[in-house]
């Protein structure tokens, strides 16, 4: 079986909307294994390596003080082909084209505040996990719902 990893991190709106329940249910649902959690004010720099990227975009400072303005909760999930499913689960990041059943679909309207973040490929969810986790945070475990997903 793939083990591949993904990043997901619950942006603060998501957090200080009470939607970590369900949106941790709809990975664990799905029959994702979670390996890493926790609750994290993010600080600066750990933004700026982050969306490293967006630095010269136009909308880079709204990005930073929304992911600044409250605590994020970072997690890293495992499974087949997670990076694609998890984006998929996400919904499209402008949560007006994102499908009803998707997390920005049922949660969010607006773009600086879609409530989600996602790896956008497996290279990504490498750098991204090494940026929000040390190595000893990630939990190795036999998951025994493995047995029932795979
Ligand atoms: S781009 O321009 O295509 O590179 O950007 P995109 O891939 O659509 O989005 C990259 C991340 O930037 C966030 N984003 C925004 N945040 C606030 N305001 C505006 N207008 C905005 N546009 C894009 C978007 O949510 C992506 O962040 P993550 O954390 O990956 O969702």
């Amino acid at each position: 079986m793939s083990t591949e990893r993904t990043f997901i991190a619950i942006k603060p709106d998501g957090v200080q909307r009470g939607l970590i329940g369900p949106i941790l249910t709809r990975f664990e649902q799905r029959g994702f294994k979670l390996v890493a959690l926790k609750l994290t004010w993010a600080n600066e720099g750990l933004l700026r390596q982050h969306y490293e990227d967006l630095q010269e975009k136009p909308f880079f400072p709204s990005l930073l003080s929304y992911m600044l303005s409250g605590p994020v909760l970072a997690t890293v999930w495992e499974g087949k082909d997670v990076v694609k499913q998890g984006r998929v689960i996400l919904g499209a990041t402008n949560p007006l084209a994102s499908a009803p059943g998707t997390i920005r679909g049922d949660f969010a309207i607006d773009m600086g505040r879609n409530v989600i973040h996602g790896s956008d490929s497996v290279e990504t969810a490498n750098r991204e996990i090494g940026l929000w986790f040390k190595n000893e945070e990630l939990v190795d475990y036999k998951s025994a719902l493995n047995a029932w997903i795979y």
